[in-house]
């Protein structure tokens, strides 16, 4: 039987365990990327650990998140990431050079090699036939160190693309509309393949939306074949030489398939607050818009930034309306100024920003309470955009450009009929991507090799080996979809203390119960409920370690997404999986035993646990885990057990 073109990569980078389904295999990893909200975790525990160079081909330190330098914290923080990559022989990126996703696809990635990166949307370069994966800080650490990385090997879904997209659909529609589907939990477990005839319409930076995506809909990746586009992509960037052509066999089996035809396809847009709630614009055409922004690791590209330009060219932003953008990379940026569309765009009334993560998180550009916002970002969860009434809509930058005109949403095709002499922009490469390579500083001309430590840095929070007993209060009971916004927020005035844990545990789930990190701590252990798909959204390992610091020893959850779930082992938390009428049982507050010997169980295999509640109802949850997992969680943590078993070799 022919393979995949997943299987293809897995198998040249495989050191453990076999391509079976759900099978825990190891993977050699060539290249990583972390950016400065999870980076100062990854160094600090890249020093904890006592390892001196980074062994894998490429890695590389990005500062995206937070750019801006409010006070001395985030200057701090760049300062020790800057020395960090330094000592340790990384790439470094600095404030202001743009997005990890963006500046890492325009330099470093690269066909059939693997990725690893502390940012959920790391299977960005999936749309040039990269295979990688977002996952925690430590995991990126470990891999950085030269060790593989552990996966449980997922399902490989084929996704038939057909026909060739109509005038005013774009690759941003395809993944919305994979999104009205299949759900955010629809990809849970998989690796979204793309395949067929549609392929070859798109150009790389198309495919790149697509795959940055597909993390929204949980998937552990997302990989387009190679082809022309990909060769011409790379040759544009100047690294034609590191094009290879990757095909699946003609005869690969997949676990499932997805039919999308291109040519059905009509402008899309996410309502608030969950990306998977789509419909067609014309739907939710009429309401006035307040706020409207371009950017984001999505569709921040030059290849993005310009179809709105060229709607703005000639015309003004609608009175009522204020419209940001924000390239993904200052590469773009300098290109579209040398090219007169910066001017075109601010004379049009646009206001134009630094490359940075920024509104994607809510730091900076706030939407006014209870207004309108359209964004071509990929997450709209509630509150994310710094403010709690938000109502963010997400949808291409057409859409976006088409809203900012009319002052309110409208389907760019009616909008074009208005006018009269509304062209489709349609996607454009440039000759060659030129932009100056000043900001992104190589491990040879690296100005640091020690590492500076300034008073926001903070120490590496650790766990004793995992208790025989576990039992407390259930601290707090949540509902479905809990995304790690929700239990660390990543709003400037919070995640400023992203280095700093005994300080960034105080704001723990604040944002659904503001007492719960007093409760907590004065508790000094406990529980987490909650529904399905706990944890989904960023890959920050703060969500694990700020609930570890408070002294949370477990948590009940009837499903965990999937790299919060490998951050609770990280940070030595037991994940118990539970039923709907178990979750209905217990109450905020109930009084929770796990009845085992939880460290005997968890190292002998043992997958079912009984749970008690109040001293007499018993329950059962289940630890799905592999045996290296077990080690883990029994160790205290990654950290401790990685430091197990260099002592041990
Ligand atoms: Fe940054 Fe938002 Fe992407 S925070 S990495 S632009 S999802």
């Amino acid at each position: 039987m022919g393979q995949t073109l997943t299987e293809k990569v897995l198998d040249d980078h495989l050191v453990d365990g076999e391509l079976e389904t759900g099978e825990e295999i190891g993977i050699e990893i060539d290249q990583v990327l972390t950016q400065d909200t999870t980076g100062t975790m990854v160094w600090l525990q890249f020093e904890a650990m006592g390892l001196d160079e980074v062994q894998t081909e490429i890695a590389a330190q990005y500062c995206d998140h937070q750019t801006y330098q409010f006070d001395f914290k985030n200057t701090d923080d760049h300062r020790f990431l800057r020395s960090a990559a330094g000592k340790y022989g990384a790439y470094f990126s600095r404030p202001g050079n743009g997005i990890c996703h963006n500046v890492h696809r325009e330099n470093f990635a690269a066909p059939g090699k693997t990725l690893l990166g502390s940012d959920s949307h790391t299977p960005t370069p999936g749309g040039l036939g990269q295979l990688a994966i977002g996952a925690g800080g430590i995991d990126v650490t470990v891999a950085m160190g030269g060790a593989p990385y552990y996966i449980e090997m997922p399902e490989i879904v084929n996704v038939r693309l057909e026909g060739e997209l109509p005038e005013w659909a774009t690759a941003k529609d395809v993944i919305l509309e994979l999104l009205r589907r299949l759900s955010v939990k629809g990809g849970v477990g998989k690796i979204l393949e793309y395949t067929g005839p549609g392929v070859e319409s798109l150009t790389a930076p198309e495919r790149m939306t697509i795959t940055n995506m597909g993390t929204e809909l949980g998937a552990t990746s997302s990989i387009f074949p190679t082809d022309e586009q990909t060769k011409d992509y790379l040759e544009r960037l100047d690294r034609g030489d590191e094009y290879t052509e990757l095909q699946p066999d003609e005869d690969a089996e997949y676990d499932d398939e997805i039919v999308v035809d291109l040519s059905d396809l009509e402008p899309l847009i996410a309502q608030p607050s969950m990306p998977d709630n789509v419909v067609p614009v014309s739907e939710v055409a009429g309401q006035d818009v307040d706020q409207v922004i371009v950017g984001s690791c999505t569709n921040g590209g030059y290849e993005d930034i310009l179809p709105a330009a060229k709607m703005l060219e000639g015309r003004e932003v609608n009175p009522t309306t204020e419209m940001i953008v924000a390239p993904g990379s200052k590469q773009a940026s300098e290109m579209l100024a040398r090219e007169g569309w910066v001017a075109e765009m601010m004379a049009a009334g646009v206001n134009f920003s630094e490359a940075t993560c920024g509104a994607c998180i809510g730091i900076g550009h706030v939407p006014a309470s209870d207004s309108v916002s359209l964004r071509t970002f990929n997450r709209n969860f509630e509150g994310r955009s710094g403010i709690e009434d938000d109502n963010v809509f997400l949808c291409s930058p057409e859409v976006a450009a088409a809203a900012a005109i009319k002052g309110e949403i409208v389907d760019p095709r009616d909008l074009a009929d208005e006018l009269g002499d509304l062209e489709a922009p349609g996607i454009e490469l440039p000759d060659e991507y030129d932009g100056s390579k000043t900001d992104l500083i190589t491990p040879d001309e690296a100005p640091d090799d020690e590492l500076v430590k300034g008073p926001n840095i903070g120490d590496v929070p650790l766990r004793d080996e995992l208790d025989s007993d576990i039992e407390g209060e259930a601290l707090l009971k949540m509902e479905d979809n809990i995304t790690t916004d929700h239990i660390i927020p990543a709003t400037q005035d919070i995640l400023m203390y992203r280095s700093n844990i005994e300080k960034l545990s105080e704001f723990t789930l604040s944002r659904v119960d503001d007492t719960f990190a007093e409760r907590a701590q004065e508790a000094d252990g406990g529980f987490l409920v909650a529904g399905e798909n706990y944890g989904q959204g960023s890959s920050r390992e703060h969500a694990a370690m700020c609930p570890m610091y408070l002294g949370i020893e477990s948590v009940l959850a009837q499903s965990f997404a999937r790299i919060h779930r490998a951050n609770l082992f990280n940070f030595g938390i037991v994940p118990l999986t539970i039923d709907e009428e178990t979750y209905e049982e217990i109450d905020q507050g109930d009084e929770i035993e796990i009845v085992d010997d939880v460290y005997d169980a968890v190292t002998s295999g043992q997958e079912e646990f009984t749970v008690r509640v109040n001293g007499e109802d018993e329950y059962t949850a289940t630890l799905d885990a592999s045996e290296r997992e077990r080690d883990i969680l029994a160790a205290g943590g990654k950290l401790a057990w990685t430091k197990e078993q260099a002592e041990e070799s």
